[in-house]
């Protein structure tokens, strides 16, 4: 017998203002077109004044719950993913753990930039495969509108705000990649590239910064340590690509989506795509795009998942998980 952790429940929140690509025609030197051709990008969510990552992450996991029928009472740990933590501490998560009205259990905040729910993920599925959690809610939540700087036309229309989340519960497998849940995982970073990606401000500086990047580095690296990264996770899950239902990327930008999908040989309707919608919402994206394609009936229980991303370090991983 294995112990699995299946994911039981899905949900998300958007915040209520969307702001199409032409909003940003009115201050900047852009386009609709050039946004919409080179990233995908159509539309995207942002925050309200005052709302907080840590509140969006709530409703995200109260949306999970309700959909796997469970209450906070059942829940042993949070993990959360974010690079937008409401403070420097404590952590978003124990800030989502009050705020559920749990009293019990643990919470933490993972940092991996647009990695983060891959790198949650495999945090998650590890406590439940060692026993210490039977039930983990596991969130991705970002408020990017916060530390964008808004005169830069090369980063600040490429993200938005939101937060997803799943409910997994360890249940006895057989072992086999026929099991539901978490079948595999594959984590890697590489800090000499730090600088590709990176907020200027922090502790150091006393101040919260912006987004800094090189996209056009980023994306050379994106589409080969993606390919490679899913392949190891599918190779650790005993499966090969052709047998996946549907590969659920981080939704940074369509290109690299496509050019990733292309290399490991699955065509585009194999992928939940969410990113004209959503823009680039960091450790969100992945969760986002779970509940959407479960919402549009895409993702169905049985169905063998790959999810990979990468982000600031740079880090960047996998997961294979049979809904
Ligand atoms: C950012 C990104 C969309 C830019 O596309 P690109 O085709 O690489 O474009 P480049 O950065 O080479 O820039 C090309 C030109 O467009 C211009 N440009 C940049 N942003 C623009 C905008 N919003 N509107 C109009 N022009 C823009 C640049 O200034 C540059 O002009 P120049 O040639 O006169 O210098 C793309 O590099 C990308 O998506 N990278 C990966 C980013 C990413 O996913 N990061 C997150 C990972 S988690």
């Amino acid at each position: 017998m294995t112990r699995r952790a299946v994911v039981i429940g899905a949900g998300h929140y958007l915040p209520e203002r969307i702001v199409e690509n032409a909003e940003f025609e009115a201050t900047l030197d852009t386009s609709d077109e050039w946004i919409r051709s080179r990233s995908g990008i159509e539309r995207r969510h942002f925050a309200a004044e005052g709302e907080t990552t840590s509140q969006m992450a709530t409703r995200a996991a109260q949306a999970a719950l309700k959909s796997a029928g469970r209450t906070a009472d059942d829940v042993d740990a949070i993990v959360l993913a974010t690079s937008t933590a409401d403070l420097t501490f404590p952590s978003a998560a124990t800030m989502v753990q009050s705020q559920l009205g749990m009293t019990s259990g643990f919470a933490f905040d993972v940092q991996a930039v647009c990695a983060g729910f891959v790198y949650a993920l495999a945090n998650a599925n590890a406590l439940i495969a060692s026993g210490q959690a039977d039930r983990v809610l596991v969130i991705g939540a970002e408020t990017f509108s916060r530390i964008m700087d808004w005169t830069d036309r090369s980063t600040c229309v490429l993200f938005g705000d939101g937060a997803g989340a799943v409910l997994l519960e360890a249940q006895d497998g057989t072992g086999s990649s026929d099991d539901r849940g978490i079948l595999a995982t594959d984590l890697n970073s590489d800090g000499r590239y730090r600088d590709l990606l990176y907020v200027d401000g922090g502790v150091a500086t006393q101040n919260t910064g912006h987004l800094r990047m090189q996209g056009n580095q980023v994306f050379r690296h994106a589409v080969e340590k993606l390919a490679a990264t899913a392949h190891t996770a599918l190779d650790r899950a005993g499966v090969a690509a052709d047998d996946v239902d549907w590969i659920v990327p981080h939704q940074a930008n369509i290109r690299i989506i496509q050019g990733t999908a292309k290399k490991m040989g699955l065509p585009m309707d194999k992928v939940v795509v969410t990113v004209q919608d959503h823009g680039n919402t960091s450790a969100a994206s992945i969760p986002l795009a779970l509940s959407v394609g479960v919402e549009r009936g895409q993702i169905k229980p049985g169905d063998l998942l790959v999810t990979e991303a990468i982000g600031g370090g740079l880090a960047w991983g996998a997961v294979v998980l049979r809904w």
